[in-house]
């Protein structure tokens, strides 16, 4: 199938996902153009990681659609959507603690969309790929280091290079600074910033509203599974809603539609 230059890269519908009687996320909207950075934000428990869940395979969603680049990715796991170009990062850390850095890049090649081999018999390319992944995120230095002894930094930072040495389309990045110090902030914001020069479409959730402000060309505040804002990062700290939101405890009042319409 063509794609047009209007199609977005992710296109989300009515995506809602229920816990029984809690709807973590209801009726989610959203389009994503190629090249565009978003944040989102919004208070603990506003649905913002399960709506990555969603997106991303991990979690069915209860109602809603999902494409990427005009294709549905209804159904298909999260392994067939990292195929399809989707990579994402967790908000705890993840990884193969007991093994190498090194090796777990490379365990991300070897099952990823760019792999010339299986991993038990991870070829020359695959493992160049992991090493020069290493040196994009200037992690040659823990190459050998067994995961569950690296300080933070390095367990976020091997989380982008996972994701990044699949070369995906499209990252989805679940807290990258949640933990790290201001220094590391910084850090993290200029490795982003150069993705985001690269052209990298991305999706970010991040409470650092500093992060979230440098970063961001368009933010989205989310509070009990909805999209209550949707716009320049300059203006969130100007818009009532959010405002209450956060100082206060607002309480969204149902949609008139029922907040799970579909197009
Ligand atoms: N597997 C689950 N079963 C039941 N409820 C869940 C499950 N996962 C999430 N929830 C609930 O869904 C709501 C949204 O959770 P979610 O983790 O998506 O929020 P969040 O915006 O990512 O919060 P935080 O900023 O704390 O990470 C919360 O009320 C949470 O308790
Ligand atoms: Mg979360």
């Amino acid at each position: 199938m063509q794609v047009s230059a209007v199609t977005p890269l992710l296109k989300c519908r009515g995506v809602t996902k229920r816990f029984g009687a809690l709807a973590a996320v209801d009726g989610v909207d959203l389009d994503v153009s190629p090249g565009e950075t978003i944040g989102i934000g919004g208070p603990n428990g506003a649905g913002k990681t399960t709506l990555f869940d969603v997106i991303s395979g991990l979690q069915a969603p209860t109602a809603g659609t999902v494409e990427l680049s005009g294709h549905s990715l209804a159904g298909l796991s999260a392994d067939r959507i990292l195929h399809r170009g989707m990579a994402r990062s967790f908000q705890l850390n993840s990884g193969f603690d007991g093994l190498s850095v090194f090796d777990n890049v490379l365990a991300a090649v070897a099952f990823g969309r760019q792999s010339t081999s299986g991993f038990f018999l991870s070829s020359r390319k695959d493992r160049e790929r992991a090493w020069s992944t290493l040196e994009r995120l200037k992690l040659q230095d823990f190459a050998n280091d067994i995961v569950e002894n690296v300080p933070v930094l390095v367990r976020k930072k091997l989380m982008i290079a996972t994701a990044l040495v699949n070369e995906p389309q499209i990252l989805l990045l679940d807290e990258p600074v949640g933990g790290l110090t201001p220094s590391e902030t910084d850090e993290f914001i200029d490795l982003i910033d150069g993705l985001k020069t690269g052209g990298l479409t991305m999706i970010f959730v991040e409470h650092v509203m500093r992060f979230l402000t440098a970063l961001a060309d368009r933010a989205l505040i989310m509070h009990q599974g909805r999209i209550i804002f949707d716009g320049p990062p300059s203006q969130i700290g100007n818009d009532p809603i959010v405002r209450s939101v956060y100082l206060g405890s607002a309480v969204i009042e149902p949609a008139a539609s029922g907040g799970g319409a579909h197009p």
